[in-house]
């Protein structure tokens, strides 16, 4: 009776010395393969007739196809598929060389249900269904967040995944910014696909750059070989720097690591002839710093001016790796009727600072996990910001009046600020 239990143990001992557990290498996790991965979807023209879509693969396979057809209630869809042809470039990181497809469809019909796969003509990834916007206005949701950057497979999975279950519409995700922590690693990308998975293949993303994408202050190759983004923005900064037209929103990227200069009279220009009813406009460096002893001065000085001229309704910014809300606010200097700008700054990942709070910001964060849900339906927006758990943390509806800068409706739940208690004061000394 006794030979049994002694005999198990000593098998799952001499187990365990025979083969103890081995981290897998992270040129194993992330080697790429004849199959797709890292498929993601993003707009490089009109959301209503256009959609990119960017994948990987090794470098055996010189040929990438897309196809896409309009989705049926059934398995009929495929009959109708076009193809298209990918542009492929090649990628040689730090831990392997792959190549990056991508494709453009175009011609599609506004507000309609597609489902599109990526491969080779052989190895095909599943058919991902996506809806293309409204050809004008029409009610949309978004999701929003700052830095995803650091463990980002491990505790940042989680609150993209809710971001996706509290916004399940959502129509696009914009990143604040330092999606990853050293830009060129490859495996940090590998962790940023895998966690947001097939979201990434359903809802097109919205990314600006963060200085971690400027490892050794230099932009980071993976940007422009994984994200089809347009082309319209200052010259040399295809794809970091430009704008989405989509159901009426004007959705612009300005990148704040380079060219700040060009930048603002771009966006000077650019919102002039704008006749959007709402400007959103996102960045990495945010323009009243929510974290301890950070202050970006020059970046305020030039771009608040702007936004105030032509009444941007919010900003959403990173890198403080803290949450901070103001209400409308305007600068000292050029000011219009219009002028009212609500500034956001919020952290995704699990890295973390100390708050710093601004006057004017009735609501901010430390230690906390968040992501935003931002509502757009005519003349109202509703702004939710919820934390990793999924529970609403900050909430404001903005009202468009007209020649006047927005109502702001305060919808801040009665919960208590997540914020460290103050210090006790120092004890007296001893006489
Ligand atoms: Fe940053």
């Amino acid at each position: 009776m006794l030979l049994r239990p002694l005999a198990a143990t000593f098998c799952c001992l001499s187990l365990l010395s025979a083969h103890p557990p081995q981290k897998v290498a992270p040129e194993q996790t992330y080697r790429p393969t004849p199959a797709p991965d890292r498929i993601i979807l993003t707009w490089s023209g009109d959301p209503a007739t256009t959609q990119a879509v960017t994948w990987r693969t090794d470098t055996s396979i010189e040929k990438g196809l897309a196809e896409i057809a309009p989705a049926t209630h059934g398995p009929q869809f495929p009959k109708q598929a076009k193809q298209f042809t990918a542009a492929t470039e090649s990628l040689k990181s730090d831990i392997n060389e792959a190549h990056y497809h991508s494709v453009s469809f175009t011609a599609l019909q506004p507000d309609t249900v597609y489902v599109y796969r990526v491969g080779d003509g052989v190895n095909w990834s599943e058919w991902n269904q996506f809806r293309t916007a409204s050809a004008g206005p029409a009610p949309i949701e978004f999701i929003y967040v700052g830095d995803a950057q650091t463990d980002i497979f491990s505790m940042w999975s989680r609150v993209i995944r809710e971001a996706l279950l509290s916004a399940p519409r959502t129509r696009f995700i914009v990143h604040a910014g330092d999606l990853v922590n050293v830009g060129s690693t490859d495996a940090l990308w590998g962790e940023w696909h895998r966690a947001a998975g097939w979201i990434n293949q359903s809802v097109s993303s919205f990314p600006s750059p963060g200085n971690h994408e400027y490892p050794k202050k230099v932009f980071t190759a993976h940007w422009r070989k994984q994200f089809t983004l347009p082309e319209n923005g200052v010259p040399g900064l295809e794809e970091s720097n430009y704008f989405v037209d989509v159901q009426g929103v004007r959705m612009i990227s300005i990148n704040s690591n380079e060219k700040h200069q060009e930048q603002a009279a771009w966006l000077d220009n650019l919102l002039t002839t704008s006749t959007a009813r709402w400007v959103l406009v996102t960045f990495h460096h945010p323009i009243f710093s929510t974290g301890k002893g950070r202050d970006n001065k020059e970046l305020r000085e030039l771009f608040q001016p702007i936004f105030d001229k032509h009444g941007v309704d919010m900003v959403l910014t990173g890198h403080d790796h803290t949450y901070g809300r103001t209400n409308v606010v305007t600068g000292a200097s050029v000011q219009t009727g219009r002028a009212g700008t609500v500034y956001v700054v919020s952290v995704s990942g699990p890295k973390m600072y100390k708050i710093d709070r601004k006057p004017n910001m009735p609501r901010v964060a430390q230690d906390t996990q968040l992501f935003q849900v931002i509502r757009i339906d005519g003349d109202r927006l509703v702004y939710e910001s919820r934390t990793a758990r999924g529970d609403l943390y900050d909430s404001f509806e903005l009202r468009k009046r007209k020649g006047r800068a927005n109502q702001m409706i305060s919808r801040v739940p009665a919960t208590p600020e997540l914020i460290p208690a103050p210090e006790p004061p120092p004890a007296p000394a001893k006489p």
